[in-house]
């Protein structure tokens, strides 16, 4: 059946600035790292996409390498959105990367110039896109000067393929020299992708150029945490094992069995009854507790069903968290 988007889907997304930029994205944004791939089900992942967009999600996030096999979650955004969103692009921000393992030869990932432009053209021919909104270096390669690196992002962009670019997993040391480089070729930094959750809070940890967050903020440069929670953990899903077919469980799946321990169960439930008193479930309540800064420009969720996107949508719903309860999820993950 022909998809006509729901007239309704801007009313009740909240969007935020993107820094200093003029891009407003979706406080929730959607990616396409696992359950898009080769390896699962037309009409399962179909039905995710179009229910974001009905529901305000405009920004669907890619690299080269989703899948499994590589390149398979781009093919099938390509298929879905030639059926589905050809009359919703100009209302989409579609984003890529480059910077993984994705062929092989000195040529197939990190972050020469070379590598990078032949994979924002791979991309492209994927998806079957003219251009992405945003490309971003996926990865800092400690092997490249960071010049050459930036360079391959600005050229992308002078040819039109992108209109921002970004950065993912930078240090702040890394993101302000790779801003400043930026700023010089005149294609600003738009946005930065670090992992991000109640788990993992390295871009709030002090370093001698500042926090992460503190750069960002500073200069002015989005920021949409992937991983916020923390691939399923921060969810109740693990609280009494690991179930069939969870990402856990999957022979493909990043989430090793072995960052289930006894001490992060603890945790997982204290949070839980937290969430619970709030009126919230626990994965709502980890996407609220990052949206509360607002220098957290939206975070990038991952979903296996849709009901688990209308599940982590309804976060939005109550987004304040009283003193006493971030006093008490300090002491929890303490
Ligand atoms: N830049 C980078 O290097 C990088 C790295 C990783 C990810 N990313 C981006 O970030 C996106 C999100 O990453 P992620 O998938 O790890 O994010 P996530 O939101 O932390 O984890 C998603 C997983 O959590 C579970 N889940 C989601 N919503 C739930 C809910 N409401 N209740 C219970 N369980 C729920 C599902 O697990 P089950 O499958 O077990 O059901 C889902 O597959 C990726 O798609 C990608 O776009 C970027």
């Amino acid at each position: 059946m022909n998809y006509l988007a729901d007239s309704s889907r801007y009313d009740n997304m909240e969007y935020r600035r993107c820094g200093r930029s003029g891009l407003k994205l979706p406080a929730i944004s959607l990616g396409l790292w696992h359950n898009f791939g080769g390896v699962d089900v037309f009409e399962n992942y179909r039905d995710m996409l179009r229910t974001a967009f009905d529901k305000g999600v405009t920004h669907f996030d890619l690299a080269n390498n989703y899948g499994p096999p590589p390149g398979s979650a781009e093919e099938n955004f390509g298929v879905i959105f030639k059926k589905d969103f050809l009359p919703y692009r100009d209302e989409l921000v579609i984003s890529s990367k480059a910077g993984y393992l994705m062929w092989p030869g000195p040529y197939g990932e990190w972050g020469s110039r070379k590598y990078v432009m032949a994979s924002c053209d791979q991309s492209l021919k994927r998806m079957g896109l003219d251009y992405v909104d945003i490309f971003y270096s996926h990865r800092f390669d400690p092997n490249t000067p960071l010049e050459e690196t930036m360079g391959a992002l600005d050229s992308i962009v002078r040819q039109g393929k992108a209109l921002y670019v970004g950065i993912s997993s930078y240090t702040a040391e890394q993101t302000l020299e790779a801003v400043k480089i930026l700023k010089e070729l005149g294609t600003p930094c738009l946005i930065h992708q670090p992992k991000y959750s109640m788990l993992d809070r390295w871009v709030e940890a002090p370093t001698p150029a500042g926090s992460l967050l503190d750069v960002l903020g500073d200069k002015g440069i989005g920021c949409i945490p992937f991983s916020p929670l923390a691939q399923g953990l921060l969810s109740n899903k693990y609280l009494n094992g690991i179930p069939e077919g969870s990402r856990a469980a999957l022979p493909h799946g990043f989430l090793q069995e072995s960052a289930i321990t006894p001490e992060v169960i603890e945790k997982l439930k204290a949070l839980d009854t937290l969430a619970q008193q709030r009126g919230q479930s626990l994965a709502q309540m980890a996407l609220a507790w990052l949206l509360k800064d607002q220098r957290v420009t939206s975070v990038l969720i991952g979903a296996s069903r849709t009901s688990q996107l209308l599940d982590s949508l309804e976060s939005l719903n109550n987004t304040n968290f009283s003193t006493e309860e971030l006093n008490k999820i300090e002491e929890i993950l303490a």
